[in-house]
């Protein structure tokens, strides 16, 4: 097995670099403890770039991204840049173009960490979330006409095909099982309201649970109610699998309640091809530069990064790392409010791996 990764690196906007910055020290730390290389190349993908140039991403960049191991993203969005642009521009693209279809997002309570959620501990508070990651009203189907009048249409469509959802399934499935917990695969839907599209997401479920995981028990929740028990009982929860808008709303929500954005990594996964690895966090633009946003999810991401690259010993000394940070040092993971710096959090990691 060749142990020698080439990891593109997208800093991107606001506080994306300093963030990336302490990520790689982490990674190149548990390289070295861990026997293996890693290489890292830059890429000024992000707004800074966008008002200089006027290009999002530039000719031939998708394919050029598609000859790494992996790749790690900090933040994209820019004060200056409509909204939109960017994201549509830089981040959904890549999620589309290199068909990252799964977005794996942790929701875990570390040791030390509050969270808003009264009585619940790291027992209560450790479950994922695997929101497909290429479909839904993320397509950009739809359109306006009559804008401007009082007759002003507006569409946007949910769009899934069942090969979307079956391999999205799949890999849900698959997940499960190898976490090896409760064993226990939740969709969240709305079966009740969006009687096409979840009526294709239920039946595709039952049957691949039916046919090729009779280890694996099944449980549906709505979406609205998935919001509820996530606050009120989070360690009913083993996986769940869900849609891609109603993913990125209710991994808002879990990553709230084990700490915020500080802490809150993800990772957008094409199992078959190139995956980009991110903090949930956005650029954070008022905290930029101060040397005072938490690096932790951009560190924890870096971690999901090389778990997916194989290096399951290295990713959880990374983890570990985080734990004694959590637990011993930090008290509040909140930008300005940790009591160290950007880097001397960092190092901390860094040191203990
Ligand atoms: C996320 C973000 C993105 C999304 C935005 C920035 C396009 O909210 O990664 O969750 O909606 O997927
Ligand atoms: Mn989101």
């Amino acid at each position: 097995m060749n142990r020698n990764y080439n990891i593109a690196v997208i800093p991107g906007d606001g506080t994306g670099p300093e963030v990336v910055k302490e990520s790689i020290k982490v990674l190149k730390a548990a390289a070295g403890r861990h026997n293996f290389g890693i290489n890292f190349y830059e890429y000024d993908f992000g707004g800074e770039r966008y008002m200089r140039t006027g290009e999002t991403l530039p000719e031939g960049a998708i394919d050029e991204l598609k000859k790494f191991d992996a790749i790690l993203l900090g933040a994209i969005g820019h004060p200056d840049v409509k909204p939109g642009i960017l994201e549509k521009g830089i981040l959904l693209r890549l999620r589309f173009e290199l068909d990252q279809y799964i977005n794996l997002r942790p929701v875990k309570l570390y040791p030390g960490v509050k969270t808003p959620l009264k009585d619940k501990g790291p027992e209560h508070i450790d479950y994922v979330v695997i929101r497909e990651n290429t479909g839904d009203v993320y397509t950009g189907s739809g359109g306006v006409t009559m804008k401007g009048t009082p007759h002003e249409v507006a569409i946007q469509n949910m769009i899934y095909n069942r090969m979307q959802v079956d391999r999205c399934l799949k890999y849900a499935f698959e997940y499960t099982r190898k976490r090896n917990r409760k064993k226990t695969l939740a969709l969240c839907g709305k079966t009740n309201v969006l009687t096409y599209v979840f009526d294709l997401w239920e039946r595709a479920f039952h049957e691949m649970g039916n046919t090729l995981y009779p280890d694996i028990k099944r449980e549906y929740y709505h979406v609205d109610a998935t919001c509820m028990w996530m606050v009120k009982n989070p360690e009913w929860f083993d996986v769940i699998v869900t849609t891609n808008m109603f993913g990125d709303i209710i991994t808002d929500l879990g990553a709230i309640t084990q700490g915020g954005m500080g802490i809150a990594a993800g990772g957008n996964i094409n199992p078959e091809g190139v995956s980009m690895f991110e903090p949930i966090g956005g650029s954070a633009p008022k905290y930029t530069g101060k040397n005072v946003i938490n690096p932790l999810a951009a560190i924890a991401s870096g971690a999901m990064m090389l778990e997916h690259l194989g290096e399951e010993n290295a990713a959880n000394a990374i983890e570990n790392a985080i734990i004694y940070v959590t637990t011993n040092k930090i008290k509040d993971l909140s930008a300005g409010k940790m009591g160290y710096s950007t880097t001397e959090v960092g190092d901390m990691v860094a040191e203990k791996v």
